[in-house]
Formats: C-alpha cells, sequence, structure tokens
C-alpha cells in the first residue's frame, strides 16, 4: 500500500517504510484508479465553474490524460489514494480541496467514491444542495464543507455514514430540521450545524454517545433544551430562540464549555449547571432567567473560571456563595436587576483572584467593600447601580443611575 499526498502535507512514516518497500518490489504492479472513481473525479471538476479554477489551484492540476492515483506528484493535488500491492485498482480515499474560492455545485457522482474516508470543500463557494448520494460513502471518517453557500436540508441519507467522526456544515445555508435518526451516527464525535438556517426542534441526542462537540450556534432551533449524551465536553447553543428550564443540562458532568446565550431561556441558574464541577466556562447571558442560585461550591473543587450572566431578569442579592468558586476570574453580571449591597466576602476576592467584574446596570446600593478601592487589577464596571462610588476607585468609572431610578431601593 503507498499514499500519495499533497507536497504541502507530511507522509506519516509508515507509509513512506511501503513506498520504500514498493519501491524495491520488481514492477509487476500495473494497477490504475478504479474507473469509477477518476469520472467521479471528473465529474467534481466538471460542476465547478472553470472561471473560479485558478491556475495555482489544486483543480487546476486535475489532468485526466494521466490515471489519478498514478500520476506524479504535482498532478492531481488535493486527492489521497489507495494503491493495493495486488494487481486490483487504486482507489480515491481522501478529496481535500483547496480553499481558494471554487464556484459551483458537488456532484450526485461523489457517492461513486466508495473508499472516500476524507471529504474536505472548506472556505469555497459550493452552492445548491448536499447530494443525497453522500450516504453513500460508508467509510467516510470526516465531512466537513464549511463556509460555503449550500443550500437545502441536511439529506436523510447522511444516517448512512456510520463511521464518520467529524461533521462540520457551519457557515453555510442549510435549513429544515436536523434529522431524528442522527442518532444513528454512533462514531460521531463533532457535530457543527452553526451559522446555518436550521431551525425547529432539536432532537433527543442522547443517542450520540461518543459526541464531544456539539454546536447549533447561531440558527433559529425552538422549544426546549434537548436531551443530550454525557459524553459531551463543548455545547455552543448561541443565539437561537430555544426556550424553557437549565434542567436537560443536569448531569453533563464532563462538561467544559457551556454556551446557551442569546435564547429565551428562563427559570434559575442553579446546581443544574452550577453544580458541573468540569465546566469552565458558563455563557448564560442574554436570556430570560430570573434566579441566580449558588450554594457552596468550595468542597466540589469546581473548575469554574468564566460566569457570563450579564442581560437577564435576576433578581435579589448576589450570591455570596460565587466565592467558593475557587478558580473563578470572570463575573458578568450586568444588565439585571440586582438589589442590595455587594457582600463583603467579595472584598477579599477583587483583592486577590478576580481580573474582571461587570455589575453595571442594576439597582446595588450602599458603600463597596473596603478593598474595592485598591481594586487596581480589576477590570469591569459598577456604573449605573444606585451605589455610593467614590470616584477615584477604578470600577466606579460612569454615572450611578439618577436618584429618581432608585426610588424604594435602601441606602441611596
Ligand atoms: C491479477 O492479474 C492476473 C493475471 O493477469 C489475473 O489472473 C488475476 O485475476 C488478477 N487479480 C486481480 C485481483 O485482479
Ligand atoms: C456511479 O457509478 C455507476 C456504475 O458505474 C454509474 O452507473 C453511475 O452513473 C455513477 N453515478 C454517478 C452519479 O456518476
Ligand atoms: C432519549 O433517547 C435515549 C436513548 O435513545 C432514551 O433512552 C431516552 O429515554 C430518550 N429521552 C427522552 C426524554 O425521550
Ligand atoms: C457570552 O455570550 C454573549 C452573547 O452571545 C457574548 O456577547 C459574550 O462575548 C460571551 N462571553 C464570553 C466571555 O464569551
Ligand atoms: C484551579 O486552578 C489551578 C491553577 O490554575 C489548577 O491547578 C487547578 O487544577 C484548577 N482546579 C480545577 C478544579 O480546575
Ligand atoms: C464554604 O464551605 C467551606 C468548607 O466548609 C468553608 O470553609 C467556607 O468558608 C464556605 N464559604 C462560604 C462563602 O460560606
Amino acid at each position: 500500500m503507498m499514499e500519495k499526498r499533497t507536497p504541502t502535507k507530511i507522509l506519516f512514516p509508515l507509509y513512506s517504510i511501503l513506498t520504500i518497500i514498493l519501491c524495491l518490489m520488481p514492477s509487476q504492479t500495473n494497477s490504475s484508479t478504479l474507473q469509477d472513481d477518476t469520472l467521479s473525479l471528473l465529474a467534481i471538476k466538471n460542476a465547478i465553474d472553470p472561471n473560479s479554477i485558478t491556475p495555482s489551484s489544486y483543480l487546476s492540476t486535475w489532468d485526466f490524460s494521466v490515471d489519478p492515483c498514478e500520476s506524479t506528484g504535482s498532478q492531481f493535488l488535493g486527492i489521497l489514494c489507495y494503491l493495493p500491492l495486488d494487481n486490483s485498482s487504486s482507489r480515491v480515499t481522501e478529496v481535500d480541496l483547496d480553499a481558494i474560492g471554487y464556484e459551483g455545485f458537488l456532484t450526485p457522482a461523489i457517492g461513486n467514491l466508495s473508499e472516500l474516508t476524507v471529504l474536505n470543500l472548506n472556505n469555497n463557494k459550493f452552492r445548491g444542495p448536499i447530494p443525497e448520494t453522500i450516504g453513500k460513502l460508508r467509510k467516510l471518517t470526516s465531512l466537513t464543507m464549511s463556509q460555503n453557500f449550500f443550500t437545502g436540508a441536511i439529506p436523510q441519507a447522511i444516517t448512512g455514514l456510520n463511521n464518520v467522526r467529524y461533521i462540520d456544515l457551519s457557515g453555510n445555508r442549510l435549513s429544515g430540521l436536523i434529522p431524528t435518526d442522527i442518532t444513528a451516527l454512533r462514531t460521531l464525535s463533532y457535530l457543527s450545524l452553526s451559522n446555518n438556517e436550521f431551525a425547529g426542534r432539536i432532537p433527543n441526542l442522547t443517542g450520540l454517545w461518543q459526541l464531544n462537540t456539539l454546536d447549533l450556534s447561531v440558527n433559529q432551533f425552538y422549544g426546549d433544551l434537548p436531551n443530550l449524551p454525557v459524553s459531551l465536553r463543548n455545547m455552543y447553543f448561541r443565539h437561537n430562540i430555544l426556550s424553557g428550564h437549565l434542567t436537560p443540562l443536569k448531569g453533563l458532568i464532563h462538561m467544559k464549555w457551556l454556551d446557551v446565550s442569546d435564547n429565551r431561556l428562563s427559570g434559575s441558574i442553579n446546581g443544574n449547571v452550577l453544580s458541573l464541577r468540569n465546566v469552565v466556562h458558563l455563557n448564560v447571558s442574554f436570556n430570560r432567567f430570573t434566579a441566580l442560585e449558588v450554594i457552596n461550591y468550595s468542597l466540589q473543587d469546581p473548575s469554574l473560571q468564566v460566569l457570563e450572566a450579564q442581560g437577564n431578569h435576576l433578581k435579589g442579592h448576589l450570591p455570596v456563595n460565587l466565592v467558593s468558586f475557587v478558580n473563578l476570574t470572570s463575573i458578568n453580571l450586568a444588565n439585571n436587576q440586582f438589589s442590595g449591597s455587594i457582600p463583603l466576602e467579595y472584598g477579599t476576592k477583587v483583592k486577590s483572584s478576580w481580573r474582571s467584574l461587570h455589575l453595571d446596570y442594576n439597582f446595588l446600593t450602599g458603600n463597596l467593600p473596603r478593598e474595592f478601592s485598591h481594586s487596581t487589577n480589576v477590570k469591569g464596571s459598577l456604573a449605573k447601580n444606585c451605589l455610593k462610588c467614590p470616584s477615584n476607585v477604578g470600577l466606579c468609572q460612569g454615572r450611578q443611575r439618577p436618584s429618581s431610578e432608585c426610588v424604594g431601593q435602601h441606602n441611596v
């Protein structure tokens, strides 16, 4: 077996050894590319607008007067082949195009490259639908088509890709629903559908039991947060129309990065997410949450570093127990309806570990904890509250609310 890569890529040592072995062998092998594969490559090239195939592009090196897999290193850039040791035909295993701005369609003939493991069309100008025949690529492990102009729905047949680990369809104009039987993709660990026009409810995804990263940001998904597999580590659901509570996230113990900002979620930000001890970054900002309930988590060794909850309807006193998150450095609770005074315990943190504290646009009252006067290491703002905020304190830059807005708040 021998593999051919584009010159920009590094050959694995194993392949080099096999290449040497092949060169030492009498050249009795006269394998050439399976005709179906060659015809598919030809169809791929023919579906691209010739004006967009610039002289320095990979596709300009696809010269069909020679055999694709037998050609020299400077021809057929962007493909990788499997060359068998017997006299059976060579097969195309990777199509990895350059991000040069190819304009055109993805031909249904792609489905005939039945040994394909990698298909990468990132950062081009492919338009039209993703062909249904993609589902025939049973050996595909990585499908990346991000930043193109693909339209239409995810083909139902995608559920046939039962070896796929990585799917990135972000930054297109895809629409419709996530197929419910996407859970058939048992080996999937990365799925990004962000920045498209998908809509509808998100199906129960618990069956994707190897899923590590799920990016559904900037679409129009609505309804409740879905049931998610416990394997999940990163979820990006920013800018959708999701509603309901955070309860479905309870028990996702491996979660590290959790972003559900800019949706219509409501209820309480509580132990359902705050007790997930691996979460490092939690962004629940710009929703309709009304309460932030923090208990003392110090014995759970929490990982939380960033808490973003700005732009909600959070009421009541600032939670004292925020100080129990030992690794917390950045807090944004701006644009809420917090009232009462700033807990004295925050003073110690401002002096030691907190680096960013945004509490502006609330209804906080009273004096600042003493340490705030020396809070030179902390960025942020306390403006637009009802505080007694000395103008020589850095965090006090910007005005407080006019007293007419502070009526009913104590200690004005
Ligand atoms: C290889 O070639 C030999 C002789 O031409 C033929 O008999 C044999 O069937 C071929 N094997 C394959 C796998 O094509
Ligand atoms: C795939 O290959 C088959 C068999 O050679 C052929 O009949 C068919 O037209 C090909 N499909 C496409 C979409 O080119
Ligand atoms: C979600 O799917 C899993 C596994 O397929 C199943 O066990 C569970 O009951 C489903 N949950 C709901 C709420 O339908
Ligand atoms: C949190 O989400 C909001 C809204 O999507 C965004 O503006 C902000 O930058 C995010 N915060 C961090 C720290 O990523
Ligand atoms: C907290 O931060 C320290 C220092 O960066 C790190 O060693 C430790 O593992 C962190 N703790 C958790 C629970 O992430
Ligand atoms: C949280 O609990 C720990 C251990 O019991 C204790 O040392 C710490 O003072 C508590 N923190 C707060 C803010 O009550």
